[in-house]
């Protein structure tokens, strides 16, 4: 394999190994879960054209294994159904597709202990770059990576589940900027280019910086055709976002989370750090113009009277024993429970009668989002996890192409991942 690789199609060989470690975080001194020792994992960095591998080692105590989330690639080099025992390894392949740039992630996804490995510390961001980005302003902005990842600790150590944290999802008492409590970055006046990772296995984040828009120009893969101001943008688990932010002079900003409730109807999951401050950020320099892009990628707009399939993947759950579901099932790696012809596109309509958010998640394939609650989408975009608001309907477009093999999707709540709300998908 890859014995004749054209030079400008290098491979690229990252190492990353699970293993606990004992880090000060937020000034406590506590054992978290660590890929090569830091918290979060290294920042993976490619090109497009890219063959990239990644080998894992597991020194965890426990089985775990490795996802490289959003990244478009084979299913059988995804293989979230393998797992790694302690002290064994496994590769990872993939081509960095054109048109691919974009920020990804990587964490386990050994069911049943997805959960607690991530929300003990194991998760890592991945930087595919592209054309686009060498485009001005852009390739002069200041790039800020920012992992969102929330923990709480105990005595030394990441505090366990209680019972109900399972239902509900586990919110960490500390909100955590790559693994700081508030961190403060500096840039000089000109772009700042914020990207941002959800990587929290339960806790949202409404993204909000006072006296700026952000100038959105990147959701989960990849580039959206124009910047977009928002005023707030809701990232939910797993989800990712590329915003530039006009500095033009010098200033104090701060990055906040605003209050969003996951459960409108129902108890409410908002815990006193909404609201509050994630990272502050000090310009200086002299005062600057500056001119957005204008146009970043075109986004096909897609046929939907070629679907050749439409299906309904609803969400529920069983009490007694606490168990989430798809279409009436607790997940079955062994159960094949959706098929899809390659080559083909289909539309799907995520259903959510519960009373709470659930943010969809499918492997491999992107897709667009067509309608929340028949209201076509605002712009296109290509997405791998959409939010499916509580009571709600979510309708997606996903042309099954290149790959076939099995996938998974799932509701990227982990705790609900891990009690069932998964299902697989096989590509034919
Ligand atoms: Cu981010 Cu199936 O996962
Ligand atoms: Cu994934
Ligand atoms: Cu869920």
């Amino acid at each position: 394999m890859n014995t004749s690789l054209p030079l400008d199609n290098p491979t690229r060989t990252f190492n990353l190994t699970a293993k606990p470690k004992t880090l000060a975080i937020a000034g406590q001194q506590a054992e978290v879960l660590t890929y090569n020792g830091s918290f979060p994992g290294p920042l993976l960095e490619v090109q497009e054209g890219n063959v990239v591998r990644v080998d894992f080692t597991n020194q965890l105590r426990e089985q775990s294994n490795l996802h490289l989330h959003g990244i478009f690639m084979s299913p059988e080099e995804d293989k979230p159904h393998q797992t790694v025992e302690p002290g064994e390894s496994l590769s990872y392949t993939f081509e960095a597709a054109e048109g691919s740039a974009g920020l990804y992630w990587y964490h386990p996804h050994a069911h049943g202990k997805v959960t607690r490995q991530l929300f003990k510390g194991l998760a890592g961001p991945i930087i595919i770059r592209g054309a686009v980005d060498a485009l001005e302003p852009l390739a002069s902005a200041t790039e800020k990576v920012l992992v969102l990842h929330d923990i709480s600790l105990q005595h030394g150590k990441v505090a366990p589940h209680a019972g109900m944290d399972w239902g509900k999802g586990k919110e960490g008492d500390l909100v955590l900027v790559n693994g700081a409590q508030q961190p403060e970055m500096t840039a000089l006046t000109g772009l700042l280019r914020l990207r941002v990772v959800n990587a929290s296995s339960a806790r949202y984040y409404n993204l909000n910086i006072p006296g700026k828009q952000l100038q959105v120009i990147g959701l989960d893969g990849g580039f959206l055709e124009a910047p977009l101001a928002m005023e707030t943008l809701l990232l939910t688990p797993g989800e990712r976002t590329d915003i530039l932010v006009e500095a033009t002079k010098a200033e104090e900003l701060q990055l906040l989370n605003l209050p969003y409730s996951r459960t409108p109807a129902g108890p409410s999951t908002d815990t006193p750090e909404a609201g509050k401050t994630l990272a502050k950020f000090t310009i200086t320099g002299e005062a600057k113009e500056i001119v957005l892009p204008a146009k970043l990628t075109a986004i096909p707009e897609l046929d939907l009277a070629t679907a050749t399939a439409h299906k309904a993947i609803t969400f529920g759950a069983i009490m007694q024993p606490l168990q989430f579901t798809i279409n009436g099932k607790a997940f079955d790696h062994h159960r094949t429970d959706l098929t899809a012809k390659a080559g083909t596109l289909e539309v799907w309509d995520i259903v959510n009668p519960m009373m709470m958010d659930h943010p969809f998640h499918l492997h491999t394939f992107p897709f667009q989002v067509v309608s929340i609650n028949g209201v076509p989408a605002p712009f296109r975009a290509w997405k791998d996890v959409v939010n499916v608001p509580a009571n709600s309907t979510v309708r997606i477009a996903i042309p099954f192409h290149k790959y076939t093999g099995k996938v998974m999707y799932h509701c990227h709540i982990l705790e609900h991942e891990d009690y069932g709300m998964m299902g697989n998908l096989e590509v034919i």
